[in-house]
């Protein structure tokens, strides 16, 4: 998928930056000029401008410097470079021509310009009729002469194909005058300095008459023969006239040479570079086109050199302005594409961050994931292990604190064979059971095995409490009559097993789970509750709960014998309201010391209850609460008592209060009231009214004046006597003793 994506984003990054591009074909042409002067200077402007127009043109110029081998290499180069086509004017045509021959057999289209070559192996010719220019420069200077005079000749390069048609020309317009005549002759190379020496060359050599015109090939040249004839000082030249060719605009150009009487005449020899342009263009894009193209253009005097400068000055201009358009289009063609460019790539980078982006989600999303998952499985684990080891833990509980009982028997009694039968029992499923566990492929036994070793032998989690001297002491102080304890467990073997370690100590009933327990616990009332906490219909916490919450039974302590060790069940154990948390596998001793202990405990407490009542007598506060109760007392106990409390301080002066208008008040039977009176103070109802009464009478006869039998009737007794009888038992003291 990532590789996909990955490919669909180069594949699209390189068609965006490739629409970027112009799509009308670009031409590489290729142009090598055989010399670096105005005049190639003015043609390489022109054919660059021409380019511009076109725009699907790039040029490459290059310059000989009028050097055969520099030319020869630059084609090649050219060649090399596999240009869409060739532009030449070569040199001299003999040097140039076979390497001209040979990028026309490579198939590279090849336009000679101003000069040509010596073959016919080229695709298009243009150029000026260099004939004419030498004809018209004849005819001229005949005219000037009037048919009659001496000429010189200073030609350009003698191997250039210009040089020899502009003599030929020249000489058939001579050949037609008898009285003029071509008195000395010399060969420069369209150069200044070589003008220079060929003129000097003739003024050395030149013995006739004075010589009346020299017909330079050009207007550079021009310059190089006056510097020598002025150098020379040669009265044989000193009034020749002279004629170039070229005629261009710059300030030592052949224009103003004419209008500044340098030059009798020069004769426009255009640079037609738009022409090569066009020429050019009609060939590579295979269009019809005209293979030889000669121009013929205009000879320059003092009379038409000042208009004719004026003119071109204009074309130049407008030229010039051209290139400045042009130039202000590339620039903002190179912005524009910038823009254009960065655009995309921002487009690119939103897109890839958008992957980025997508793709991280989806890799956080897969990961939060695999975590839930992992957790999820943990938890599974945890859950298996508990139920393992709760499972574990009955199997063990009935096998070895039955041994432990049995072998600490002096000898074999009555019950131990049953209770053998019930470990071998309970053998064979634990073995069953460690089958079953090692069958199952996906756990990690080495945590299953230290979680329960973790958790062998006992604990007893009971919330630790600091029980001090005087609990203690009055702990031993009561212990009396049959306690009786209801057994809640799903276990039949568990149930019977428990119940046969407290038979003998304790009044023992049974039930097989919750509900079952909560219905016994109404009916029978037992001391405590035993009870597991897995167990169907009902639960331990929940079976709890309900007992705590029914002020019938809600004083009945109850503790939890249970499997189930994990951490919360031992909290919401005790917020169920469980006394005593004791976890299986559980040995029966310290099930019994549990067991004793809690109901020594529940002793002291009724004490205490009773304590308390007689303590808010003495303070007279009226519906305080019995705040100073030991906290095991349950909320629905603390309730009772101050209700219980409020009747009696209320209406104990009514002799005529029955236990059953008490229960009335509360919300209890006549049995109940009974029940849960005695349950919670070791009296009964009546007992306890006597002996609040009692109290209350006591206090009346210490701090008021009123008489005995005042006293006895305030709190409730009908009879003086049965009064005294009462308070002499109670405090074992005399009413009457008061005043002793
Ligand atoms: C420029 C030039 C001109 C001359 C022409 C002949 O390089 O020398 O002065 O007219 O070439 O090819």
């Amino acid at each position: 998928m990532n590789k996909l994506v990955v490919k669909m984003i180069l594949f699209s990054l390189v068609m965006m930056l490739s629409s970027c591009r112009q799509h009308t074909k670009q031409y590489v042409i290729g142009v090598s000029q055989c010399s670096n002067d105005v005049w190639r200077d003015k043609l390489n402007r022109e054919l660059r401008t021409s380019s511009y127009v076109h725009g699907n043109i790039k040029l490459e110029i290059e310059s000989a410097n009028d050097n055969d081998e520099k030319q020869i290499n630059q084609i090649n180069h050219f060649i090399n470079e596999k240009v869409d086509m060739l532009v030449v004017s070569p040199n001299q045509y003999k040097t140039i021509t076979p390497v001209i021959e040979k990028a026309y057999n490579k198939g590279i289209p090849v336009i000679l310009f101003d000069r040509k070559s010596n073959s016919n192996r080229y695709t298009g010719y243009i150029g000026v009729d260099n004939y004419e220019v030498g004809h018209v420069m004849g005819i001229f200077i005949a005219a000037q002469l009037k048919g009659r005079g001496l000429v010189a000749e200073i030609s350009g390069l003698a191997g250039s194909s210009p040089a020899q048609a502009r003599h030929k020309g020249f000489m058939d317009v001579l050949k037609k005058y008898p009285e003029m005549g071509l008195v000395a002759s010399a060969s420069g190379d369209w150069t200044e300095k070589s003008g220079y020496r060929a003129m000097s060359k003739i003024i050395r050599e030149y013995k006739g008459q004075p010589v009346d015109f020299i017909f330079v090939h050009n207007d550079r040249m021009a310059n190089g023969v006056i510097k020598a004839i002025a150098d020379a000082k040669s009265s044989l030249f000193d009034h020749a006239r002279l004629t170039g060719v070229d005629a261009i605009s710059l300030p030592d150009g052949g224009l103003r040479m004419v209008m500044d009487g340098k030059l009798a005449a020069t004769y426009i020899y255009p640079t037609n570079g738009n022409a090569v342009i066009d020429l050019a263009l009609k060939i590579l894009q295979k269009k019809p086109y005209k293979r030889d193209n000669l121009f013929r253009s205009t000879i320059v005097t003092k009379d038409n050199a000042a208009l004719l400068l004026q003119q071109t000055l204009e074309i130049e201009r407008q030229s010039d302005n051209l290139q400045v358009l042009h130039e202000q289009g590339n620039r903002y063609l190179e912005s524009l594409n910038m823009q254009r460019v960065g655009l995309i790539m921002t487009i690119v980078i939103i897109v890839l961050l958008a992957i980025v982006l997508f793709l991280g989600y989806r890799a956080f999303a897969s990961r939060a994931k695999i975590h839930a998952e992992h957790d999820k499985m943990k938890d599974a684990q945890l859950k298996f292990f508990t139920n393992v080891s709760h499972q574990l833990r009955t199997p063990l509980t009935l096998i070895a604190d039955p041994i432990d009982r049995i072998a600490s028997h002096e000898k074999f009694e009555d019950g131990d064979m049953k209770t053998l039968q019930a470990v071998d029992r309970n053998a064979k499923q634990l073995m069953t059971l460690v089958n079953n566990i090692l069958d199952f492929k996906d756990v990690r036994f080495d945590e299953a095995g230290n979680r329960m070793a973790g958790e062998d032998g006992i604990s007893d989690t009971r919330v630790p409490e600091v029980i001090d001297e005087e609990l203690e002491k009055n702990i031993e102080e009561y212990s009396d009559s049959m306690t009786s304890i209801l057994i809640v467990d799903d276990n039949k073997d568990i149930r019977d097993y428990v119940r046969s370690i407290l038979i003998s100590d304790y009044k023992v009933w049974i039930a097989a789970d919750g509900e079952e327990g909560l219905n016994m616990a109404r009916t029978k009332e037992p001391d405590l509750i035993i009870s597991d906490i897995m167990m169907p219909r009902m639960d331990g916490l929940e079976m709890t709960r309900a007992v705590k919450s029914d002020v019938a039974i809600s004083h009945i302590p109850v503790l939890l014998l249970t499997a189930k060790s994990e951490e919360e069940q031992i909290v919401s154990g005790f917020e169920s309201g469980a006394i005593a948390y004791l976890t299986k596998p559980f040995s029966s001793k310290i099930l019994l010391a549990r067991i004793k202990r809690i109901v020594q405990e529940q002793k002291f407490l009724r004490r205490q209850v009773v304590a308390e009542i007689q303590r808010m007598e003495f303070n007279t506060v009226k519906n305080s609460e019995v705040l100073a109760l030991d906290k095991h007392i349950a909320i629905k106990d603390k309730d009772f008592l101050n209700k219980l409390h409020a009747i009696l301080d209320k209406e104990m002066g009514d002799s005529e209060l029955s236990v059953e208008r008490i229960g009335m008040n509360i919300g209890l039977s006549r049995v109940q009231l009974y029940r849960k009176v005695k349950a919670m103070t070791g009296m009964s109802p009546v007992e306890l009214l006597r002996k609040v009464r009692l109290n209350r009478a006591r206090i009346l006869l210490q701090t008021t004046d009123k008489t005995v039998s005042e006293v006895a009737y305030e709190v409730g007794f009908s009879a003086p006597s049965y009064f005294s009888k009462c308070y002499k038992d109670e405090f074992n003291e005399l009413p009457t003793d008061r005043w002793k």
